[in-house]
């Protein structure tokens, strides 16, 4: 069978790889006193809180299952738009947003809206590797453009500006980003907004960390610069719903009629259980818990980010939202006898019964310089996963 190209173009998740070789190694240690921990996983530990679940469970007592309109049900839609008001101070009506399969049918919705076969985007290297291929799957080309810590592993104006052609079409970022958890200074995203819009491009920014904010300045939406920013969120992280599948996109007007076309095609609408459950997120009693929870996030960040740095895992730019810590794991390599953190992760999971993330899905800069550390896990187990490093470190 002939395979098409824009699938062949699709990198394999390295990751799965990671996962696969973790879960074989758990099932063996199970019974174990040291039983497999997994700071690979880039998903809150928490699930969907309770009111959430009761507003589930009604709308499937209710029968409230019918196919919903292509942008959502208006409700869930003001309440994103309160949710930007009193949260971010940023006005977005609710005719903007566009409710979604998870950001990762936002982000195949902008892509599909925007990019003809051959327009370039630019992006940070490292970045979320699905990112890159909702690009190519709309026939574009992913434009890697390797970053370092100064620029908190982000794009610069400068660097957009360094490698616009006549070819770029706009630019994708992520801030806070996977896997760095570093999020782009609002000066900054302001002059890389400049840059793109003074170019005749559009600047896309997946904000599904946003809510998920440790340090007050940053944290703050991208809508806020501009209306014609293009913003991509979830139901996933700040709202502990990943299996739920809900998102939504933020457009200017003028896209709104189009996402519509294409969403009607391509899915009929989201999920209507998880849209009205989702109504339930923005009760002040889930407010309240989702807040206690970025608090424990951010507890975790304080406690392991310092931990890993006195081991020599390097981590050079403090993650100011997200669950992530993205360290350099050269030196502790060494340490180990290993070269390039592919091998690192393994030689971690075999002698630590520790799952962690190797750069290289992440981009090809200096991924094979550094790991992912997911610290979407409780206390005491980035606890224990510190002191197993600390045995085979010394
Ligand atoms: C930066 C980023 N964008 C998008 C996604 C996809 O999220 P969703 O579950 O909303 O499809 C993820 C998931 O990890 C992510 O980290």
């Amino acid at each position: 069978m002939k395979i098409a190209q824009r699938a062949q173009r699709i990198e394999p998740f390295y990751v799965m790889e990671v996962a696969k070789a973790a879960a074989e190694r758990a099932a063996l240690v199970a019974h174990t006193d040291a039983p497999m921990i997994f700071l690979n996983i880039g998903e809150p530990d928490f699930t969907a809180p309770p009111l959430v679940q009761e507003a589930a469970a009604r709308a499937v007592h209710d029968g409230v299952t019918q196919y919903t309109p292509a942008l959502g049900i208006p409700e869930l839609r003001e309440r994103i738009s309160a949710w930007y008001s009193t949260r971010f101070g940023v006005n977005v009506p609710a005719r903007r947003i566009v409710i979604t399969a998870g950001a990762s049918a936002a982000l195949q919705l902008a892509c599909l809206a925007l990019i003809e076969a051959g327009d370039e985007v630019l992006m940070p290297d490292p970045s979320y590797p699905c990112n890159r291929h909702f690009v190519s799957a709309a026939e574009g080309r992913a434009v890697l453009v390797p970053t370092t810590a100064a620029e908190r592993f982000q794009l610069s104006a400068e660097q957009v500006r360094a490698n616009w052609t006549a070819q770029t079409r706009g630019v994708l970022l992520a801030s806070p980003s996977n896997p760095t958890g570093t999020s782009i200074h609002p000066d900054e995203l302001r002059a890389i907004h400049n840059e793109v819009s003074q170019r005749g491009g559009t600047t896309l920014i997946d904000e599904i960390y946003l809510g998920l904010s440790y340090d007050e300045q940053f944290g703050q939406s991208a809508l806020g610069l501009d209306d014609q920013i293009i913003s991509i969120n979830s139901f996933s992280k700040y709202f502990n719903m990943t299996g739920w599948r809900l998102g939504w996109l933020v457009v200017p007007d003028a896209l709104v009629p189009v996402v519509e076309r294409l969403a009607q095609n391509l899915f009929i609408c989201a999920s209507t259980v998880a849209q009205h459950a989702a109504l339930a997120c923005f009760e002040a009693e889930s407010m309240a818990e989702y807040e206690r929870r970025r608090a424990e996030f951010k507890a975790r960040r304080d406690y392991f980010v310092p931990a890993l740095n006195a081991l020599g895992l390097n981590v050079p730019v403090m993650p100011d939202g997200a669950f992530y810590a993205w360290a350099d794991c050269t030196q502790a390599a060494n340490k180990l006898g290993v070269k390039g953190s592919w091998d690192f992760a393994f030689e971690v999971m075999n002698k630590a019964n520790l799952a962690i993330t190797p750069g290289r899905d992440f981009g090809h800069a200096n991924t094979s310089r550094f790991v992912r550390f997911s610290t979407a896990r409780s206390l005491p187990e980035l606890q224990a996963a510190i002191g197993r490093l600390q045995k085979i470190l010394g």
